[in-house]
Order: structure tokens, then sequence, then C-alpha cells
């Protein structure tokens, strides 16, 4: 189903932002914008803003953002036609008859569908764990240290004994066989039909809007598997979800806690860490991260402290990286994993041990010097090398001189000499790398990875379009300087394109963008972001201008080193060496006065 853009944009432009949201957040003026307290994260001083001329809001402490229609669908957890409907109602636009494909409308009726039978299943679980039948799994779970309370946040329930409970109780609530097989709760075959779950404690999964989307089961004695979780369906995919985040991501700490198990996640939640999650069973994924990275840029890891534990901290430290979040290692010992630290030494000593996380490089140096015998020479030499060659991973040299100090500390090598030979390991591989590659960027950075380059390209061209946003009058002195092809950036690309189009025509728009990403939640985010910069920060007028005409430059840099390696016919390469030459002239140029 798809509104024509016309449709979306009159509704948007009807509805002023700053009206919408006085409705549901206490807003105060404050110069040209209006600040609250961010009603996506807890906090106590506003730092979520609404901008009247921009018609968008934006939250700098949690980065929620966007225009009047993504703020209905996150606060009232509405879907997109859901937003839209409400919003046209309030002006009175009248909006076309839906056009959903007959497929689209099929897959979203099963979903909503799915949605409510996990909701059931949960209800009856959590009855049959008030009942006298669940007797077992109740005292299981208090035995386990569980409060009523938590039992009841967490909606916590019980499977029982003959396995076809469930199936007949929501076959009495009139689904047919062919949902419930969707469903993963029941298995329906020839030879009989049976609920996947019995005679376990249960433990629904939500997403992060509180709705149940797939439960795992506990038994309550030593019996294998020791978990069952509900199978992958059109509503649950493990690797996309973290346990707990429903709550977690409202708690005020700016990190999260990251753990393996439901019950460590229940345990270190009722100890008061409500800013705990798991990634449940499963190795955690990108997703994960990025799903993560909407709340918080720091994590501990509190992973079990056996061998499986450390693989998967060492697995997961470079994909939470990669994402932009930092990661510590918590260090469990002698207990295996936070259920049993809290329950063995409490809350104040497992704070303690937050606070005495390890830095995740450190820790990776600590796991490697376990696979040298440092009393050999030998292999102690090959232990520095193996140090120093991971230190080449911090491309940027404050950043690695600073690590360089720490682990010469921790681990007695002398300083001096460990700094020689990163450098001298580092040179050896930028001479491989210049033979093979072509552009200048890399030569002078050597031990960069190819990546890094790249995120600095990336901020260039955000933070252009965030110039420009910010700044309209600055589009006139980039006429035929600066164009949407220079930005190569998919995202930025799409949004230099309309910004671009936009100023032709006389108006800078930037709620009209994001309504074409409204149905990409990865992607409205990371443009909403792009529109609220604070990009002043303390800097002087003059400090502004020169960092405006800096990013200018690196932007049209790449685009036409970009060019350079790409170039192959005649033409391409004629123009080429005048964008070069243009290039030049760019630098140090004043475009404001
Ligand atoms: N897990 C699973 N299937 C299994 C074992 C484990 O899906 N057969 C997942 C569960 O999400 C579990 C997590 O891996 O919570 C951690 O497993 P483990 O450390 O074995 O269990 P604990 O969380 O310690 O469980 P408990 O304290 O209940 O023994
Ligand atoms: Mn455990």
């Amino acid at each position: 189903m798809r509104y024509p853009d016309e449709v979306v944009e009159e509704v948007r432009s009807r509805n002023d932002i700053v009206d919408i949201i006085s409705g549901y957040v206490k807003l105060q003026k404050k110069g040209g914008n209006y600040f609250g307290l961010c009603p996506f994260h807890n906090e106590k001083s506003p730092s979520f803003s609404v901008s009247g001329s921009k018609q968008m809001y934006y939250c700098f402490g949690c980065g929620a953002g966007g225009n009047v229609i993504t703020f209905l669908m996150e606060y009232e957890n509405y879907t997109f036609p859901e937003a839209l409907k409400v919003l046209a109602d309030r002006c009175g636009v009248k909006l076309p008859d839906t056009e959903y494909s007959r497929e689209e409308k099929e897959r979203a009726d099963r979903r909503s569908l799915l949605l409510e039978i996990n909701k059931a299943a949960a209800n009856y679980f959590y009855y049959q764990l008030r009942s006298p039948q669940g007797d077992m799994g109740y005292r299981y779970l208090k035995n386990r240290a569980l409060t009523d309370e938590t039992i009841r946040r967490f909606g916590l329930g019980y499977a029982g004994k003959n396995g076809g409970e469930l199936y007949r109780y929501l076959k009495s609530k009139g689904y047919s066989d062919n949902v419930l097989k969707d469903s993963g709760l029941v298995t329906i075959e020839e030879k009989g039909t049976r609920d996947k779950f019995w005679n376990r404690v249960m433990f629904p999964i939500m997403d992060t809007n509180n709705r149940v989307i797939g439960f795992g089961g506990r038994v309550m004695g030593d019996a294998k598997p020791k978990y069952l979780n509900s199978p992958e369906t059109m509503i649950f995919d493990k690797s996309r979800n973290l346990y707990g985040l429903n709550y977690a991501k409202s708690s005020r700490e700016k990190y999260m806690l990251i753990c393996e198990g439901y019950m460590d996640v229940i345990a270190m939640q009722q100890a008061g860490f409500v800013n705990a999650v798991a990634s449940l069973g499963t190795a955690f994924t990108g997703q994960q991260a990025a799903l993560l990275k909407r709340y918080t840029e720091q994590v501990v890891l509190t992973y079990d402290s056996d061998g499986a534990g450390v693989k998967a901290a060492l697995r997961a430290i470079p994909i939470l990286k990669e994402a932009g979040i930092s990661a510590r290692v918590l260090d469990m010992k002698p207990y295996k994993d936070p259920d049993e630290f809290i329950k063995n030494m409490g809350a104040d000593a497992f704070r303690e041990r937050i606070a005495r996380a390890k830095n995740s490089f450190l820790f990776e140096i600590d796991t490697i010097k376990k696979e040298y015998d440092l009393g050999d020479p030998e292999q102690k030499t090959r232990f520095y090398h193996a140090v120093a060659s991971k230190l080449l991973e911090f491309p940027e040299t404050l950043e690695r001189d600073n690590y360089i100090q720490a682990v010469s500390r921790e681990h007695g090598i002398p300083y001096e000499e460990l700094k020689r030979l990163v450098n001298r390991l580092g040179n050896q591989v930028g001479g491989r790398i210049s033979v093979r590659t072509e552009t200048r960027e890399d030569q002078q950075t050597p031990a960069k990875k190819k990546r890094n380059p790249e995120d600095g390209i990336r901020r260039s061209q955000r933070l252009l379009l965030t110039w420009l946003i910010e700044r309209p009058e600055l589009f006139d002195p980039l006429r035929g300087i600066i164009g949407p092809d220079d930005f190569n950036e998919e995202l930025y690309h799409k949004v230099a394109e309309m910004l671009f189009a936009q100023w032709e025509n006389g108006e800078v728009n930037p709620a009209e963008i994001l309504n074409h990403f409204i149905n990409d939640d990865e992607q409205y985010k990371e443009a909403a972001a792009l529109f609220h910069a604070d990009l002043k920060g303390n800097l002087s007028r003059e400090e502004q201008n020169k960092a405006f005409s800096e990013t200018v430059y690196r932007v049209k840099k790449n685009s036409v080193d970009r060019m350079s390696r790409n170039a192959s016919t005649i033409e391409e390469m004629q123009q080429m060496i005048r964008e070069q030459a243009a290039l030049k002239k760019l630098r140090g140029i004043r475009f404001t006065d």
C-alpha cells in the first residue's frame, strides 16, 4: 500500500508539529526552538527539541528524531498508515482509499494475528503459573529468588504437563490450525498435535514496544534441552531482538549490560540494574548492535566466566566497535554468571565489578597473553609482536599512544621499546599497502584500515548536509562547486538530491524530505539526525567559517579522488583535470563573512 507523496506531504504540512507534540510533552520556548523532557528516554533535564521552522523534533540525548508523522508512530506505537490516518482526520484531509496489494494485506493481517496469538499464549501461561497446576513452576521461580513483582514484570508463566492445553485453549479462541502452525507454539502433524512447550517455566520475549514475539521455556530440573525457544516466525527474528530491551531502553544509565541468558537479565534487573539485556543464546549480531546503538554508545559485557563466555565476548567486541559502541568486560569470577554472582555477592559487589570492568582492548590483550609461555624468551618476543600489531588497529596516533602506555604499564613492557616496535611494524604494513593501492590517502596513513578513511568521508558529507540545512544561505556560494553527486553515501546522496532540488525551487523543507524515509526505521533516524546536529558548539564565527570551508574541501576532494579512480574515457579525464584545478582553488576559500 502506498499513499501518493503529495497526500502524505499535505497531511504532514497541515499538522503543526509544535501543536501536536505539545499535547504530549510540556514544551518551553528557548530561542527559535522548543525544549522539553524527551518522551523516548528517561531524563531529568530537557534535551528534546522541537523546531517550528523545520517542523521536526530531535533529542540530543537519545537521538530520537523525525517529523510529525514519525512522532506519532514512535509515541503511540502506530504504523505509518495509522499515524497518517489520525493526522488526516485531525486536519480534515480525506485519504484516498488505501490500495493494499493483496499480498501486503495478507502479510500484515497474519503478523497481527500472530502477535495476538502470542499475547494470548503469554496470558495463558501466566495464569497457569498462578493456578494449582502451576505450583511447581511457581515454586521453581521463587526458589531462584524471584519476587512476585519480578514474576509479574517479566510476565513469567508455566506451560502445563500434558502438552495439549495451549492448543486447545487457542482453538477455543477460534484460531485456525493454519495460523497456529505459523506461530511456532504448536506442532501440527499427521500423527497429532502437540504444544511445543510443556512442563516448563515460560519467559515471554518482548520487542521494544512490549509486544510478545516469542518464548523461551526452561525445564525445572536437569533434563535437556535446558532451554527451548520459539522458532523463527514472521514476527520473531532472534538476531534482531534483545531480551529485556523493552525495559532497559528507558534506564537512566549511560551504558547497557549485555549477558547471555533470561535469568541473568531478570536477576540483574531485579537487583536494580534495569539496563541489562541478553542476546539469548545466539552469538551477538550486527543487527543487535545497531538496535542497541539507538539507545547507548557503551556496553559492559557480562557474559559467563567460562571459556564459551570469553569467546562470546571476543566475538562481540569487534561487532560492537563496528557499530560505534565501546565495550568493557566484567570479571565475574569466581561465579559463573550474573545471576549467581548477584545471588552470592549482592548488588553492591556487582556494581563494584561494573566500575572495574576492563577496557575491551586490554581484555583482548589479556586473552592473547594466555596463548604464550612468557618464561620462554622466544614466545615472549612473539607475544610482544602480537601486542604491537594489535595496537596498529588504532588509526589515530594519540589514541594509539594512550594504549601503548596502558599496555606497557599493565604488562611491564618498556614503553619506548613497545612504541618503536609498533612503528616498525606499522611501516612494514604501510610498505605493503603502498605497493598495492593507488590512492595517496592510504600512503599517508599506512596503518589505517580501509574503513577508517571512509568514516571520515561519511562524517564530512553528513556535516555538510547539516550545515546546508541549518544555514540555507550557504547554498548560493556553493553553486557550481558542490552538487548532489558529490555525496556518494547512498542515504546522503538521496537527501542531497532532494535538498538541492528544494533549494532550486526556493524552499528548504527538511520535514518533507523525511517523508521519504518513514518506512525504513534505520534510515529515517539517520536522516532525522542529519537535520539537527548542534553545529555551533563553542566555535567563534571565524572558526565556524574555517570549519565549513574545510568540510566543503573534504567532500569535494573525496569526490574528485573517486572520479579520478574511475575515469576511463577522454571526456572523463578532462573533466577530472578541470575539477582538480578547481579543487586547488577551493582550499581555504571563505564562503561567508
Ligand atoms: N540457551 C538456549 N538453549 C539451551 C541453553 C541455553 O537457548 N539449550 C540460551 C538461553 O537463552 C539461556 C542462555 O542461552 O538463557 C544461557 O544459557 P546457560 O548459561 O546454559 O543458562 P543460564 O542462563 O545460566 O540458565 P539457568 O541459570 O536457568 O541455568
Ligand atoms: Mn545461570
